[in-house]
């Protein structure tokens, strides 16, 4: 598959001045999931966006965005981030030839993401403070500097992260009746609705589907109607966040949509993960927010039988092994013999 600048070029802001950048990012796979489905009473798919190549969604909009900083004559990018933001902005940097530079909060990223940026070979500095303190850094640092931010809120990265939405009705031939994703910084949230407008408007696909945005409990302004949370706090890292820079956005395709912001604990977010992967997909845990809010909606009685749902798992597990650890015992060792192998499997 071509990458995304190539497959859905008439409707991203590309030029023929803009570099054909591209990891061969997209063309994820919509995975049904037969036991969550019954359980739900709901047809389920999941958007694997964690097959992309950093692993994350956050590759769609990267993509454009550093192809249009580098089209602009930009040696350098900048962005803050919970880890895949990082991640992806590293890779692309690195692509393109362009520095890169991330801030993170200390202490707050899954190991596997950090690794990324090292490896990618971005120059981080990890921040005594949440995202939203490092998004506001990074803001003011751009604007003084000729840096380009590659947040989402540069609106690049909205429009590459767009072509998620179109992907979905490509495959399905009509858009779900409901999408399911995780908020953080809202960007994503606004990013499909505004991919599944144009594609209406384009003659594309009939019917609108109706957007859920779930939060973590302890970091959901907008599922809890404020406009900020001032100390975020939940094990989902990647959704770790108190201000989102796109609750505008996500308010307007929330409402028009019909659709609704909740919020899920830590302890439904990692039941969810786990029912995730005995459907044998693997997703981090704050992918897994989607799912946990469709099991309370279910059980709260507010989810119709029968209607096509899918839900976006925007991150690989792989980043955070420490998540699936911490929930089980790791493995004790025995002896390198065939008794001692089936005795421990009694
Ligand atoms: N899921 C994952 C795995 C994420 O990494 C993020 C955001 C979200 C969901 C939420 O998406 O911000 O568009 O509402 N991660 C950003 C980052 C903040 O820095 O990687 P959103």
């Amino acid at each position: 598959m071509p990458g995304l600048l190539e497959r859905y070029r008439p409707y991203l802001p590309v030029t023929p001045q803009t570099p054909l950048l591209s990891l061969s990012e997209g063309s994820t796979p919509l995975i049904h999931a037969p036991r969550l489905s019954e359980h739900l009473g709901v047809e389920l798919h999941l958007k694997y966006e964690g097959l992309n190549p950093t692993g994350s969604f956050k590759d769609r909009g990267m993509v454009v965005a550093v192809a249009k900083a580098a089209e602009a004559g930009a040696d350098t990018v900048i962005c803050a981030s919970t880890g895949n933001t990082s991640a992806a902005a590293a890779a692309y940097a690195s692509r393109a030839g362009l520095r890169c530079i991330v801030l993170i909060p200390d202490g707050n990223i899954a190991l596997g993401k950090l690794a990324q940026a090292v490896a990618y070979g971005a120059q981080i500095v990890a921040v005594r403070g949440n995202f939203d303190e490092a998004l506001h850094l990074v803001r003011e640092i751009s604007e003084q500097r000729p840096i380009a931010l590659v947040n989402s809120v540069n609106p690049h990265r909205l429009q590459g992260q767009k072509t998620a939405a179109f992907e979905l009705v490509d495959e399905l031939g009509a858009a779900p009746d409901i999408l399911a994703l995780p908020v953080g910084n809202a960007g994503n949230i606004s990013a499909y609705w505004m991919g599944f407008r144009e594609y209406l408007s384009a003659g594309q696909m009939e019917t609108l589907p109706r957007m859920w945005g779930f939060q973590a409990s302890g970091a959901a302004p907008l599922a809890r109607g404020l406009d900020r949370v001032e100390q975020p706090e939940t094990l989902a890292t990647a959704i770790r966040i108190g201000a989102p820079a796109s609750a505008h956005l996500a308010r307007a395709a929330v409402q028009e949509s019909g659709g609704l912001f909740d919020h899920v604990s830590d302890d439904e977010i990692m039941a969810a993960y786990h029912l995730v992967a005995r459907e044998g997909v693997f997703c981090e845990p704050a992918s897994a927010a989607p799912v946990a809010g469709l099991l309370k909606l279910h059980a709260e009685g507010r989810l119709s039988p029968g209607q096509r749902v899918v839900a976006v798992l925007t991150g690989n597990g792989l980043k955070d092994p420490g998540s699936a650890m911490r929930a089980v015992q790791a493995p004790a060792a025995v002896d390198a013999t065939m008794n001692a192998v089936l005795a421990s499997l009694a």
